[in-house]
């Protein structure tokens, strides 16, 4: 039996982990149900600290759920290969092959590009949760961008400049810009039109503003193609720089969760032929908690 103190958030310990922001939660597992102070006290620190991590969690598909759905309503996301069979709500990253077999490529080649998740929807992804359930021995990692700098530390000139901005995000473009072999279907990008979002958002929660664009931005509204993509780049390269980064080494068993308000991230290579890595994920979409 767990000890039920375990679920007093005093016994919280909060270890941040990045140079200036992300966070370890220590003391809570995540197999017991989530009462609503300690809710409220976690999405306090997921504000604060903009990614929470918690390691060695061992909880299962349903636990995983059922703690995500705090965070929200679960996206069922678009690309339904990487869906459980069962539940379309969880996802399975792995570059395997369910029969086991090394699939020959990344186990999600669009997350290896700089993204915020489900931007290419009208609804966008609040959290998203990644579980890592085998991790390869090296690469694998996870690099995130503190979005909220980034707006900062853009020049007043640049910040007058994207104010009013207004990207086209669209998840068939962003797709064909990677190696993936299993480019979207036709059912996939009718049921995912192209969708338009404000360069600059402000988070409902923390009232503080931040860069949203990443690679699925195709361009901006209003601007010819090419300049758009040129401005897109310009401001990805410039969220991506060393002092906005944060890089997740992964553990077995670690939980993360970031807040895609707040941060961008990416995938990095392993040797997928060799090694193994597979995720369980659940994204959740909700403007305001
Ligand atoms: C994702 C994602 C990154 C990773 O699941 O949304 O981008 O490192 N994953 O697997
Ligand atoms: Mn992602």
């Amino acid at each position: 039996m767990q000890s039920s103190s375990l679920r007093k958030s005093e016994t919280l310990e909060i270890r941040p982990i990045g140079a200036t922001y992300a966070a370890e939660i220590i003391g809570l597992d995540l197999a017991i149900p989530l009462g609503d102070d300690l809710f409220r006290t976690l999405y306090q620190l997921f504000l604060q600290h903009k990614i929470l991590v918690f390691r060695d969690q061992v909880f299962d598909d349903d636990a995983h759920s059922q703690f995500a759905r705090h965070w929200g309503k679960l996206q069922v996301h678009v690309l339904n290969q990487y869906h459980k069979a069962t539940n379309p709500e969880i996802i399975y990253l792995s570059n395997l092959d369910r029969d086991g077999t090394p699939k020959g490529e990344h186990p999600d080649p669009g997350a290896a590009i700089w993204h915020t998740d489900g931007s290419w929807a009208k609804e966008r992804a609040l959290a998203t949760m990644l579980y890592g359930m085998v991790l390869p021995k090296s690469g694998g990692d996870t690099l995130f961008a503190d979005m909220v700098a980034a707006y900062d530390g853009l020049s007043a000139m640049m910040k007058q400049k994207l104010d009013g901005l207004i990207a086209v995000h669209n998840l068939d473009y962003s797709r064909s810009l990677t190696t993936a072999r299993q480019q979207m279907t036709e059912a996939q990008k009718r049921a995912a039109p192209p969708v338009e979002h404000s360069v600059i958002r402000i988070h409902p929660d923390t009232g503080r503003k931040a860069i949203y664009l990443g690679q699925h931005a195709s361009h901006i509204v209003g601007m010819p193609i090419d300049e758009g993509r040129a401005l897109i780049s310009e401001i990805n390269a410039h969220s991506t720089q060393a002092q906005y980064l944060y890089v997740h080494r992964w553990q077995p068993r670690d939980f993360v969760m970031w807040d895609n308000r707040q941060v961008m991230h990416k995938a990095t290579d392993f040797d997928w032929i060799n090694d193994v890595r597979t995720m369980r994920r659940t994204t959740t979409v909700r403007e305001k908690i």
